[in-house]
């Protein structure tokens, strides 16, 4: 008789992960819309994504909203809007709590999200690649503020030099910030664990970090629902919830490092 396949991963892969972040000193982690899912912000690609019925030309770059700024606006507005009403999800709370383990000098989460919900659950160094939903920017003066969970105007007006704000969001086409990028460049240089969280892996340079972990050796463990660009150059890909998937791994840490302290012995 055939029993069931589970979506789970297998132990073994789970013990090979933990295997992996167990001797790192230093961990780095990419994450991506997957993590937010199971908070119930919607992934971008796929099925119910946030491009589906969306040119991502009409909404997510310069020359759309030079187009079009109401429309990219309103596309926004809703996005703040339903980003104020979520909440970290146990996946967040793991990475936070992993972060307090190593020490904020040694993990490093580098974002592709633009919801705050890292910063939410409790990290402490989180390198926002992609900029966030919160801040906004002026189109022409220095002004840059954060101003979550306010309602803004179809189009909103800097209160420095009057001209158009814009989110401070990463469009297509348009260059990650110089200084963040930086960090976690180095971030993935000196790490030797490399996790990819939740992303398709197929938008660059982020998805580049992972060539960078890589090129130095690191380990590189992923965790997806499925099967991704990246999995091909992973060490071990545990498929399932993040959500799921990082709290058991936090548990085995703590597990470990317990048994490890008493000697203790594992049948
Ligand atoms: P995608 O929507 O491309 O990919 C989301 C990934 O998360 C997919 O591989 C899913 O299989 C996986 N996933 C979904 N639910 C999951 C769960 N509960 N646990 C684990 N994995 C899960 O999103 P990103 O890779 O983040 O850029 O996209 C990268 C960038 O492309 C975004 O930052 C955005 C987008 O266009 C800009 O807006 C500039």
């Amino acid at each position: 008789m055939h029993h069931p396949i589970e979506h789970f991963p297998e132990d073994r892969e789970l013990e090979q992960a933990l295997a992996l972040l167990r001797v790192a000193q230093r961990v780095t982690v990419l994450t991506g819309a997957g993590v937010s899912a199971e908070s119930g912000v919607p992934t971008f690609r796929g099925a119910g994504g946030l491009w589906e019925g969306h040119r991502i030309e009409d909404v997510a770059t310069p020359r759309a909203f030079r187009r079009d700024p109401g429309l990219v606006w309103r596309f926004y507005n809703l996005r703040r809007a339903s980003v104020w009403k979520v909440q970290p999800n146990p996946g967040h709370f793991a990475l936070a709590e992993m972060e307090q383990r190593w020490g904020a000098d040694s993990f490093a989460v580098c974002t592709q999200n633009v919801d705050g919900l890292h910063q939410q659950a409790g990290s402490q160094h989180v390198l926002e690649l992609h900029g966030s939903l919160a801040r906004v920017r002026c189109t022409v003066c220095e002004y840059r503020a954060d101003r979550r969970g306010e309602d803004l105007p179809p189009l909103p007006s800097c209160p420095q030099c009057g001209e158009l704000l814009r989110p401070d969001i990463v469009w297509f086409e348009e260059m990650l910030p110089a200084d963040v990028w930086e960090r976690a460049v180095e971030q993935t240089a000196n790490c030797e664990c490399f996790l990819v969280v939740g992303t398709s892996g197929v938008v660059y340079p982020a998805a580049g970090l992972i060539d960078g972990a890589r090129a130095v050796g690191a380990s590189i463990i992923e965790i997806n629902l499925e099967a991704t660009a990246a999995t091909g150059r992973v060490d071990v890909a545990l498929h399932g919830k993040s959500g799921e998937i990082l709290p058991r791994l936090l548990a085995m840490l703590k597990g470990e490092s317990g048994a490890a302290a008493t000697g203790g012995i594992r049948a």
